[in-house]
């Protein structure tokens, strides 16, 4: 059998939670390959509200297995925090939850060093989650960090000072205090590695390469965006992985070849939270109107999220890396009001046009060329299918299936699971 992949094409927070669990009831294992506890999923089912940070969005069906891939980075203290949570609402975790045993694992001091790092950067910045992501990877590209099958071994205690004495070292660089953090943060540390090592951990490249021989359906689950990967986002306001599909293939240990659908996922306009370059950002009335709206609220942070128009060629750069096959179009409930809306069909490069995002998206250097759209005055957070939808809506979609040539094949027009219309087959096989 083959795997299907589910990403965000944006800069993150399009919706893939909400997606992922709408479409699990389609796979027998969803696979986490890449981020950590910087992101935040949301789910909202029964009149409640969820947010998953590490664990993948299908924990809540009783028929999926849900793994966390080698290429995730873990805070146990987080992880301890969200199964807890969710063995409140009868999730059987030690059956459905299965853990890479090399996944890396985020440490008190990489968090610190995160905190260090981006105080000593002044206004520049990334706008990091300060959940240690960078430092974490960092480590494991430069053959450092301590990974979750470590806590197995006898030597796991020495490998862990070892590495903490190391990221003393470095911080005592920085003009940062950090002491008595640590301390409480380590117990705290500690007493999750105990939690952790009580659930499942597995060898996950052989489980996933075995369920695919036994012809078992795979849904790999990405986190953050395209316009936040390490190679092509805005760097280096970026993430510290590889959050395109070719994140799937090293994240979860899947060969190019196995993968079919790509579905990729953006918002009918578009957000940022944290620094760096964001063409079409608006910021005046229409701007914070849409933040207020769809509640553009980080999911981890809880920071307001920056708003702009729809920006097709972002949305196009990110289709060919990801080798897109499905788009999933979400919150176009939001844009109800507009009576007129922006599309950037293109920018104003150094005084010339171009159709593709250049190098540099330095501001003052790049300005979007918008096309006006019709708006809609109708609340879509009711319609069950795209036949009652007004023909603005309809135009829309068609809009971005013209200008992308890839279709929609999903669109969701609430943050409930029942509020998605599905205008394609996304069911295997
Ligand atoms: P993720 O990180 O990609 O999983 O997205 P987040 O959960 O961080 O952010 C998406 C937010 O939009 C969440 O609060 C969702 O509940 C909400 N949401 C998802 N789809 C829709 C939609 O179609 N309409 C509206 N209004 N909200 C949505
Ligand atoms: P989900 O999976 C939105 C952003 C941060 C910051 C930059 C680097 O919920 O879509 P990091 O903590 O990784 O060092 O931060 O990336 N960022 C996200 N923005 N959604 C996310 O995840 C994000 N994860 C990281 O705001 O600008
Ligand atoms: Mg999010």
């Amino acid at each position: 059998m083959s795997v299907d992949v589910l990403l965000g094409l944006q800069w993150g927070d399009e919706g893939k939670g909400k997606i992922v669990d709408v479409l699990t009831q389609n796979y027998d294992i969803i696979a986490r390959f890449q981020g950590g506890p910087n992101a935040g999923h949301t789910l909202e089912f029964d009149g409640e509200k969820h947010v998953l940070h590490t664990i993948p969005s299908g924990i809540f069906h009783k028929t999926s297995a849900n793994v966390v891939g080698n290429g995730v980075v873990i805070d146990p203290v987080i992880f301890k925090k969200e199964v807890e949570n969710l063995l409140t609402h009868k999730v059987d975790v030690k059956q459905s939850l299965l853990i890479s045993r090399k996944a890396h694992l985020i440490l008190p001091t990489h968090r610190l060093l995160d905190a260090a790092s981006e105080k000593a950067k002044g206004k520049d910045k990334i706008g990091s989650t300060l959940k240690g992501i960078g430092p974490t990877y960092m480590d494991k590209t430069g053959r450092n960090g301590l990974r979750v099958g470590d806590i197995e071994l006898e030597s796991f205690y020495e490998r862990y000072q070892m590495l903490r004495k190391k990221h003393e070292q470095l911080l005592s660089h920085y003009d940062f205090a950090y002491q008595q953090d640590l301390q409480t943060m380590e117990s705290e540390w500690m007493e999750a590695i105990a939690y952790l090592k009580e659930l499942t951990l597995i060898d996950s490249e052989h489980f996933i390469h075995e369920a695919l021989r036994a012809q078992k359906t795979i849904l790999a689950e990405g986190a953050q965006g395209s316009l936040l990967d390490v190679d092509f986002g805005s760097y280096p306001f970026v993430t510290s992985s590889t959050t395109t599909c070719a994140g799937s293939c090293t994240g979860l240990g899947v060969a190019p070849t196995k993968i079919k659908r790509v579905f990729g996922i953006f918002k009918a306009y578009c957000t940022r939270v944290g620094s760096g370059p964001f063409p079409t950002e608006i910021d005046d009335e229409y701007g914070r109107g849409m933040q207020d709206k769809g509640h553009e609220y980080g999911s981890t942070t809880g920071r307001p999220r920056r708003c702009g128009w729809l920006d097709l060629p972002a949305l196009k750069y990110a289709i060919e890396i990801n080798g897109v096959t499905d788009l999933i179009m979400m919150k176009g409930d939001v844009l109800s009001g507009f009576d007129q809306l922006k599309v950037c069909t293109g920018y104003t490069y150094r005084g010339t046009q171009i159709d593709h995002l250049p190098y540099s998206t330095e501001e003052g250097e790049l300005q979007p060329v918008y096309t006006e759209l019709e708006g809609w005055q109708e609340d879509l957070t009711l319609l069950n299918s795209l036949e009652n939808a007004p023909d603005a809506f309809k135009k829309y979609i068609q809009f971005v299936e013209e200008e992308t040539g890839v279709p929609v094949s999903i669109v969701s027009v609430g943050p409930d699971r029942a509020q998605t219309i599905e205008l394609r087959s996304v069911t295997r096989g």
